[in-house]
């Protein structure tokens, strides 16, 4: 029964042309977080072409949606930072040390360990591009600042430069 149940799975890897690294934590964590991504940036790249105050409703509402509709077959995904706007997005423990690893630059790259038995943890750094000083910068559109202090009274993610460590896409799932 059990070879049986092994041929069985062979095949199966075969024909969805599987490979070991397919199978490597770190290679898994990416392939999940790619679609978080992907569509998080168009949220908010669409949402940018009304502006950033109307973007601001976007990014709110999409990346928690996204996130949701992702978090299937015991995977859970988010966003966290050591600097957090919505501390709803608090790190989830095996993050929190990793986040201050990063901050203090001890840190730089993708990272995968193991959370529990059977469980992988995977975790990209976000780094702040231009786009994003409309809304983590310095000097603020007065009417954006006024919207996030309104949304976010600790906030606690403006005065960012471009290049600056941000915070992460973290993703937790079982060992495929
Ligand atoms: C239009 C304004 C806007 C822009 C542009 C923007 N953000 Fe944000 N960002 C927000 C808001 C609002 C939140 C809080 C979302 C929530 O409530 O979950 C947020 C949350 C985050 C978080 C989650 C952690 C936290 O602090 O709550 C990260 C990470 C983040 N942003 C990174 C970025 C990066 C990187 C860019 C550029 C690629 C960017 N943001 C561009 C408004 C923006």
């Amino acid at each position: 029964m059990k070879t049986h149940l092994m041929t069985v799975v062979a095949v199966t890897c075969v024909l969805a042309g599987c490979t070991q690294s397919t199978a490597e934590p770190e290679a898994q964590g990416a392939a999940l977080l790619a679609p978080f991504k992907q569509d998080l940036k168009s949220a908010l790249v669409k949402g940018m072409e009304s502006g950033p105050v109307a973007a601001i409703g976007a990014c709110r509402t999409e990346a928690p949606m996204i996130a949701g509709r992702l978090a299937v077959d015991g995977v859970v995904m988010g966003r966290s930072s050591h600097k957090l706007r919505n501390p709803e997005n608090v790190a989830p423990e095996w993050v929190a040390p990793l986040l201050v690893d990063y901050a203090a630059a001890r840190l730089a790259g993708p990272v995968a360990i193991e959370t529990t038995k059977g469980r992988f943890g995977y975790v990209e750094p976000i780094m702040i591009q231009p786009m994003c000083l409309n809304c983590h910068g310095s000097a603020l559109h007065p009417d954006v600042e006024a919207r996030i202090d309104e949304l976010y009274p600790v906030d606690d993610a403006k005065g960012f430069s471009e290049g600056d460590f941000r915070g992460v896409f973290w993703v937790e799932f079982p060992q495929s």
